[in-house]
């Protein structure tokens, strides 16, 4: 089979790989029909992401239909069409039992990680009773890539970490998809402002036609002046980091209100620094993250019946042999006016 490999900094290609097949009971095989490309490969591409090595197959998205299960997975069968989630879960382990699928101690983040991932024409999902989800017949495949990673990110990692309230003002730093997906999510919540800072006008005019009050663009104006303003000098009761860079987690700490939550959602690579010299005496709580996937079921519901609607949030298709370029693309976002994109098998 054909898949998108990893060779080190800067390096790919797409090129033939072995086709996985049942390596334990719990596994399935998923023939993959649609996958996409995460912010977080781009983090791999530039080696934030030690975990990944030379000839690893990225990717941890993606809906397909199962072509080969073990003998040990009783919720699905071949044929089905299925949903992957980006966090492999066992579901019973001591983790898993708590609902924090992210340390699963036989899964978590491993697909595209430390495990081959789903930019491929087949993957290999362990324990996948509790890592797929089955797709009702005449849902909308594109969206529900979007089921994957970004929503539940947004939504676990920025919105319910933030704990966003109705009336609250927030501030998300990064208008990427997964700064989209806290917007989108958010608004469950009914926060009363929602600022949205980037650097990108394209990004920033989708986040307003997605619910955002207020766009800052970061080369336009001093954002920490302007979130001042407009908060009469008092900052944000949630700010949520969505870029995984030291100087938006910077940000972050320089606009969040006395009693606000910054949650983080960016994979780091870089060390941080954390004014405790300023915060210490705000009442602040800083939340990390790695998502859980616990609520994918909740949003998938929001989703079906259109109550999230994340189809705007994808603006280009390719076809799955055309990843290079795809990638190329989402990493040129802003020259290229992009989102996610979406590649079909
Ligand atoms: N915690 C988790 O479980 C988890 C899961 C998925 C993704 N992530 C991380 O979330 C982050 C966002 O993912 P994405 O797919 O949206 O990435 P992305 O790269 O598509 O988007 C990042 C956005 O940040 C903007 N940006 C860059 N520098 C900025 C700055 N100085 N100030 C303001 N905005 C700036 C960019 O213009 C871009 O719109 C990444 O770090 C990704 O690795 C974390
Ligand atoms: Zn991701
Ligand atoms: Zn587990």
């Amino acid at each position: 089979m054909k898949a998108l490999v990893y060779h080190g900094p800067g390096k790919k290609s797409w090129e033939e790989k072995p086709k996985p097949v049942v390596t334990i009971p719990t596994d399935a095989i998923v023939k993959i029909s649609k996958t996409t490309i995460c912010g977080t490969d781009l983090h791999i591409m530039k080696c934030d992401v030690a975990t990944v090595t030379n000839g690893r197959i990225l990717g941890h998205e993606g809906v397909g239909i199962i072509e080969e299960i073990g003998n040990a997975v009783s919720n699905f069968k071949k044929g089905d069409h299925v949903l992957i989630s980006c966090i492999t879960s066992c579901g019973k382990c001591e983790y898993c039992k708590k609902g924090m699928y992210s340390h699963c101690e036989k899964g978590g983040w491993i697909l595209g990680n430390t495990i081959d991932g789903t930019q491929a024409e087949y993957v290999r999902i362990p324990h996948a009773d509790n890592s797929l989800y089955p797709i009702p017949a005449g849902a909308d495949e594109d969206t529900l890539v979007m089921l994957s990673d970004i929503l539940p990110t947004g939504f676990e990692c920025g919105v319910l970490n933030g704990q966003v309230k109705p009336g609250d003002t927030m501030a998300i730093v990064g208008s990427g998809p997964i700064g989209l997906a806290t917007l989108l999510t958010a608004q469950f919540y009914t926060p009363a402002v929602i600022l949205m800072i980037d650097m990108d006008d394209n990004r920033l005019q989708v986040a307003k036609t997605f619910g955002a009050t207020n766009l800052i663009n970061i080369n336009q104006e001093d954002a920490i002046k302007k979130v001042m303003e407009l908060t009469e000098g008092k900052g944000v009761d949630v700010a949520v980091e969505a870029v995984g860079i030291p100087a938006t987690f910077e940000l972050c700490q320089s606009i969040i209100a006395p009693g606000g939550h910054i949650a983080n959602i960016g994979v780091h690579g870089k060390k941080v620094d954390l004014h405790l010299e300023t915060l210490w005496s705000h009442n602040i709580t800083i939340t990390t993250r790695l998502v859980d996937t616990v609520t994918t079921p909740m949003l998938f519901k929001n989703v079906l019946s259109h109550k999230l609607d994340p189809l705007k949030l994808i603006t280009h298709h390719f076809k799955l042999d055309d990843i290079v370029h795809a990638y190329d693309v989402f990493g040129n976002a802003a020259r290229e006016q992009a989102l996610k994109v979406i590649l079909e098998a």
